[in-house]
């Protein structure tokens, strides 16, 4: 079965990041075509970037490394959900992208911000970001507006319209994890 890993982009104590996940992996998991599971960084809470060789090169020294590499590359897919700080996605989550290499390499992603904004220069920055480790950014896209989707800034209220853009997302997230993941192990059975 395709494994998709809902990343919660938000480490803060008190974090919208939190309903927003809740919200895309209910919906998520009413599918039958995939399984879904949070990941939540504050379950790997990795330093500032300590290994000593580039994450490309595949050889980790830390067991936090070892640890988030054997979590992320459990999956096929990824949704990362991510509020907008400064105009950029948290420094945490970049961070945690930066660990890895291979593990997110032709696997696609999906982008579900939120923000004043709906998180967009969040999300244009991870899709940046994500292109350059060789991941299939998927082009349907989630942004929450802090002027639509939530009351007073904290309550999660997602629209019926964002409902069914998190539809679209996923039908493209799921039929993508399939088709790469074909192609990965074709490439693994001629090398
Ligand atoms: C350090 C910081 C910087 C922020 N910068 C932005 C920003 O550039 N654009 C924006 O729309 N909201 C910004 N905000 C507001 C966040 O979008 C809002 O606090 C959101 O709830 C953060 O997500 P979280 O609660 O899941 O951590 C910022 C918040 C913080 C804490």
């Amino acid at each position: 079965m395709t494994r998709i890993g809902i990343i919660i982009g938000s480490t803060r104590p008190v974090r919208n990041g939190e309903q927003v996940a809740a919200w895309v992996h209910e919906l998520a998991s009413r599918r039958a075509d995939a399984e879904f599971e949070l990941i939540d960084l504050r379950d790997h809470p990795l330093p500032h970037l300590d290994e000593p060789k580039p994450a490309m090169w595949g050889s980790y020294q830390h067991e936090h490394t070892k640890e988030w590499s054997a979590r992320i590359g459990a999956f096929d897919g990824y949704v990362v959900v991510t509020p907008e700080y400064n105009g950029t996605a948290p420094g945490a989550l970049i961070n945690a992208f930066d660990y890895l290499f291979a593990e997110w390499t032709d696997k696609p992603i999906a982008l579900v911000s939120y923000g004043v904004l709906g998180g967009a220069r969040a999300a244009e920055q991870l899709r940046s970001m994500c292109g350059t480790l060789q991941m299939a950014v998927v082009g349907p896209q989630v942004l929450l507006s802090f002027a639509t989707d939530f009351e007073g800034q904290t309550a999660f209220r997602p629209t019926e319209r964002s409902v069914a853009m998190l539809n679209t997302l996923l039908d493209k997230t799921i039929s993508w994890s399939n088709a790469l993941a074909r192609m990965r192990e074709q490439v693994l059975s001629v090398s």
